[in-house]
């Protein structure tokens, strides 16, 4: 069967001017579609914690199902379709980070500019645990704004971001070098 960047690469389907004029949308809704497909890039997500050195040497002091992470935090909202699925496929949780004025508990927010506006981001302040290893997910990494407060609220919170993955990083956006010095494991790049 195809490379799973090929196969991304065939199912997305690029829309121009959307949401906002001059910006070409990359869609990943028939990847998600693709049940082989959705499998494959579940898997990938996945495989991105175990190799980070970081992740094996707190393994002994964490208790979670999988080798590379503890927990699997997934960004509103089509971080949430593979977040869940990651995390039921590893044997341990989800939790989401979502944006603004949707978590109704005590909770640490994050704003940050977006390739089309801007937004705030949240999380419970009770739902990371310091010393937790997490793989934070989301579907595409563009200008890098949201995962940069993704990650900056997890570790605002103790928790150990030992991977951070994407469906797809659009180069050109240079997000890659916003959300450095983590590095970004992504499924296909373009
Ligand atoms: C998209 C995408 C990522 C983010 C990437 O979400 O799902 O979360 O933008 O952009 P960045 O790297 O420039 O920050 P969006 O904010 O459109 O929200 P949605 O998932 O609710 O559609
Ligand atoms: N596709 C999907 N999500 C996105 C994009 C895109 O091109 N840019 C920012 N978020």
């Amino acid at each position: 069967h195809l490379p799973l960047d090929e196969l991304i690469a065939a199912l997305s389907v690029d829309v121009l001017d959307f949401p906002a004029p001059g910006i070409v949308f990359r869609d990943l809704t028939p990847v998600f579609a693709d049940g082989p497909a959705f499998r494959r890039v579940v898997e990938g997500l996945a495989s991105a914690a175990a190799a980070d050195p970081r992740a094996a040497a707190l393994a002994s002091s964490g208790d979670g199902a999988h080798a590379g992470f503890d927990v699997v935090v997934g960004v509103e909202a089509r971080g949430f379709l593979l977040a869940a699925a990651v995390a039921l496929d590893a044997g341990v949780g989800v939790v989401p980070v979502r944006k603004a004025g949707k978590l109704p508990r005590e909770r640490v927010s994050a704003s940050y500019d977006l390739e089309y506006g801007s937004a705030t981001l949240e999380l419970h302040t009770d739902s990371i645990t310091p010393g937790q290893r997490v793989l934070v997910v989301d579907d595409v990494l563009a200008t890098g704004g949201t995962l940069a407060a993704a990650i900056g609220l997890v570790e605002e919170l103790g928790g150990v971001v030992t991977a951070v993955s994407v469906i797809a990083e659009l180069v050109d956006l240079g997000g890659r070098q916003v959300i450095a010095p983590h590095t970004v494991h992504a499924l296909w790049t373009t």
